[in-house]
Parts: C-alpha cells; sequence; structure tokens
C-alpha cells in the first residue's frame, strides 16, 4: 500500500514517525509522493496544546472529504499522543478512522495495518497500553533513509508532572533504553551516513539506563560513549530540566569534542510564584546559578529555552520578571507559548485562568524581546568563522543551508560545488537574516 506518515510537533514524535515507516517499509508498503497519492494516511499527533490537537481534527475532516470524493479504499491510522491521550474524541469525532495507536504502541503499524485491510468487522483497532519497554524491543530493527543530522530516542516519558503539561498522561512515566541498544543504533545511522546525533528525551537529563559495564548510566555518562563513536562528527541532547542538570554534563561540554556548545534550558517564566504553581522544583536564583555553572565550563554555551505566557494567576508583575530574566540570561534563541489549558492536569482547574487578550499582548511582548535577543546573538557573529554542518539544499539554486555548532541556520552560495549535504566546513559569516547566517565557505 502506498503510505504517508504526518508527523506534528515534537521531535520525538518525528522520530516515531521515521520509527512507523521503516516499519511500514519493511512489510513491503511502498511511500507516497503526496496526500492524495497515498492510500494509507498515518497522523502521528501531537497534543501538547489545544492548536495542535484541533490540528488533527481538521485534517481528518480534509481527509474524509477526499475519501468521499474517491472510488478508492483508503486506511486512516491516528497514532501519538492524541491517540493516547483523547482516543475517545477521536472515535467520536472521527470513526472512519481505522486504526488508533497511542504512544507506546507505534511499534504495531504494519500488523494493524494488515489486520485492518483484511477484517470483516467495521470498527477500529485500538491500542494504547503505555509500555515504553516493549515499544523499544519491538520496533522495526531495519533503517531505511537517512538525513545527516538524526535523532536517536534514549528516554521516554516524565515524571516530573509540571501542572500545565500532558507528557506525564500521553507518554507515560520515565523510561530509559539500554546504553547497548542507543549506541547499536546510533552506529547503524553512523553506517547510513549520518553525521549529527540528538539524543532524545522529555526529561533527557533523568536518563537512568543499564551501562555497557551493567551499571546504571547517567546522560554524561552516555555521552562521554557517543563521544567515542568513529564517524559520528556532532551530538547534541534535547529536552534539558534545569532541576537535573549536574556539574557533569557541564564537563561533558568541556570535554567531549563532538558536543555542540548548545544546549535547550527551558525555564517556562521568570517568577518564582509561577514557577512554584507549575510545580517546576527550581527557583529562579537556581537556574541563574545553573547557567552560571555552565558557563564557566563551557563559556560560549548558547542558550535557548521555552516559555508560558499567561498560566493562571500570572500577574503583571510576574511577567515582568520573566522580561527581567531573559535580559539577565541573554538567549541565542527560544520558543514561548501562551498557556494553553489541558485536560487531566491540575493547572486547568486552578481558578485564576488569564484571558485570552492579555495573554496574547505579554506573548508580543516577550517574542520581540527574544527576537532581538536571536538577532544581537547572531550580528555578534558576523566576521567570524562557525562551523556548519550541511544538511540540505537551500531555497535558491545554487545555495546548500546546515546549522553551526551554536544551531543556527547557515546558508552559503555553493556555486562552485566545493561542498556537500553531510560536510562539516568553517564558513565566515557576512550577514545575518532574522533567522539565519549568511556567509562563505573558507578555502
Ligand atoms: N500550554 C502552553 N505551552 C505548553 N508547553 C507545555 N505544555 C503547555 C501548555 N499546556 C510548552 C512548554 C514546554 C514546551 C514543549 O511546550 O514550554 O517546554
Ligand atoms: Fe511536561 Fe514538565 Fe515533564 Fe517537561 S518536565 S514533559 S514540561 S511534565
Amino acid at each position: 500500500m502506498r503510505f504517508i506518515v504526518k508527523s506534528y510537533g515534537c521531535q520525538m514524535n518525528s522520530y516515531d514517525s521515521q520509527r512507523m515507516e521503516d516499519s511500514l517499509l519493511e512489510a513491503s508498503h511502498q511511500r507516497a509522493n503526496s496526500l492524495v497519492d497515498a492510500r494509507l494516511i498515518v497522523f502521528n499527533t501531537c497534543c501538547i496544546r489545544e492548536k495542535a490537537s484541533e490540528k488533527l481534527f481538521s485534517d481528518l475532516g480534509r481527509v474524509r472529504a477526499l475519501m468521499n470524493g474517491s472510488a478508492e479504499k483508503f486506511l486512516i491510522a491516528v497514532t501519538g499522543c492524541v491517540a493516547q491521550f483523547q482516543a475517545q474524541d477521536v472515535l467520536k469525532r472521527a470513526p472512519w478512522v481505522d486504526i488508533i495507536l497511542g504512544t507506546q504502541d507505534i511499534h504495531q503499524i504494519a500488523t494493524k495495518v494488515d489486520e485492518a485491510m483484511h477484517k470483516q468487522l467495521s470498527g477500529s483497532l485500538v491500542s494504547t497500553t503505555l509500555n515504553a519497554k516493549s515499544k523499544f524491543m519491538r520496533l522495526s530493527e531495519q533503517f531505511f533513509h537517512r538525513n545527516v543530522a538524526e535523532f536517536i530516542t534514549i528516554q521516554e516519558g516524565c515524571n516530573n508532572f509540571c501542572t500545565y503539561c500532558v507528557v506525564p498522561h500521553s507518554r507515560g512515566r520515565e523510561f530509559s533504553r539500554a546504553a547497548v541498544d542507543v549506541i547499536q543504533e546510533a552506529k547503524q545511522l553512523i553506517l547510513l551516513g549520518v553525521k549529527e546525533i540528538t539524543l532524545l528525551g522529555q526529561n533527557v537529563n533523568a536518563y537512568a539506563g543499564e551501562g555497557l559495564d551493567g551499571k546504571k548510566w547517567n546522560l554524561s555518562r552516555l555521552l562521554a560513549e557517543f563521544g567515542q563513536l568513529n564517524g559520528l562528527k556532532r551530538l547534541r541532547y534535547i529536552t534539558s530540566h534545569p532541576r537535573y542538570m549536574d556539574e557533569g554534563i557541564a564537563e561533558a561540554h568541556e570535554k567531549i569534542a563532538t558536543l555542540a556548545p548548545s544546549l535547550h534550558l527551558p525555564i517556562q517564566s521568570g517568577s518564582n510564584r509561577v514557577l512554584g504553581r507549575m510545580n517546576r522544583k527550581y527557583t529562579v536564583e537556581e537556574y541563574l546559578k545553573c547557567i552560571q555553572m555552565l558557563r564557566e565550563h563551557r563559556p560560549d554555551l548558547a542558550f535557548s529555552s521555552d516559555f508560558i505566557v499567561g498560566f493562571p494567576g500570572e500577574t503583571d508583575e510576574d511577567f515582568q520578571q520573566t522580561i527581567e530574566l531573559v535580559e539577565k540570561v541573554r538567549f541565542s534563541q527560544a520558543y514561548s507559548f501562551k498557556y494553553s489549558s489541558r485536560p487531566n492536569t491540575a493547572a486547568a482547574t486552578m481558578n485564576d485562568q488569564i484571558s485570552d487578550t492579555i495573554k496574547s499582548q505579554r506573548l508580543r511582548v516577550l517574542q520581540d524581546l527574544l527576537n532581538e535577543q536571536q538577532n544581537k546573538f547572531n550580528k555578534s557573529f558576523v566576521g567570524r568563522h562557525v562551523n556548519v554542518l550541511f544538511t540540505k539544499k537551500g531555497k535558491h539554486k545554487d545555495q546548500i543551508t546546515g546549522r553551526s555548532e551554536y544551531a543556527q541556520a547557515v546558508t552559503v552560495y555553493n556555486d562552485d560545488g566545493a561542498v556537500f549535504i553531510g560536510d562539516i566546513a568553517r564558513v565566515e559569516v557576512t550577514e545575518t537574516l532574522p533567522h539565519s547566517l549568511i556567509g562563505k565557505v573558507v578555502k
């Protein structure tokens, strides 16, 4: 069957989508070029904010229209976080969906497709058990096409229960994969031409997998092992929780040559009162100390972060403290969101919800400041050299683009064909655009 996997949301979803594609290819299905050309459509979904969940339902409506206008038979699968968190909503609002697989049942995609193709009775096939161990044991062992910069999930789920967050419900409790498995996977990816690997986890610093010596390894120990991998040119990890950062990670940034000097460290708010109500388990002062400790070991470390504005009860004063925090840290890049109330989370029942108008105002102010900082950060590179891993062709003919070690998008003219996708080259930065750098390869 010709299939397409549409991935929403975070990098862990992209990883899961790739693994489902591997399973379908292994079972002799073929990739479709577009949605219209596909007969099996897999929506691998995200439910972190209400908008993300609703995107699925509007896409399902569009697919329904496509199905109604066609004589062909389609199979529709909904997988991932919405499937896990809102399976009943999916069944009710889109009863034409054939397969529903939760976040830790995605390894079943090929067998469920087979079942759905041959089943006699109508009704959806639903599987939403939260068992990460069995997922990783049973994922396809074959890896098909990969890009030069790829991801490996080393840890899934979260035990923190931040009061706004659905992840402990949609991905379950923390689970860490054994080092032997993730290293084996990395070696396979390297054979496929992968040059950069990002180790993924909802709370990657809480990694506690079985090590090669049979003992429990933490993240810094695992990073050290990845630092030894032949052929791996660059290493990253995401997402870090400030509470779980330790000196070992800071030392890893000093010692491991391939570990990129950029770090995503979400703070969410600059107000201790709000952080307390979010159940983040650290204060602004602890966050700043952590940044300082990391900078002492690796002065050029570039920090990115996540922010939520309009969390229940956030006052103008609280918001002002977030602005002050941003001014103190100076982020190279950041994501910011309006608080979105999610079912089954503690914050959803807090009674001092903030109006959308105020959320929008605060978001605008915060994003203006974060954009200004990103711009400043990027401008400071004009005339300097960065190391770029080229990942794809640029928008214009003869352009090639990639990422610097600081995770900036960098584009160069490559009309003489001096560099190829997969190369790391020194680039002199000549100018900056709002969200990227332009430069020329240093010969
Ligand atoms: N509303 C808004 N943003 C959220 N995030 C997580 N849950 C919510 C929510 N309910 C944001 C956090 C997190 C990022 C992945 O998404 O900033 O770090
Ligand atoms: Fe959600 Fe908090 Fe866990 Fe991150 S640490 S996944 S924000 S509960």
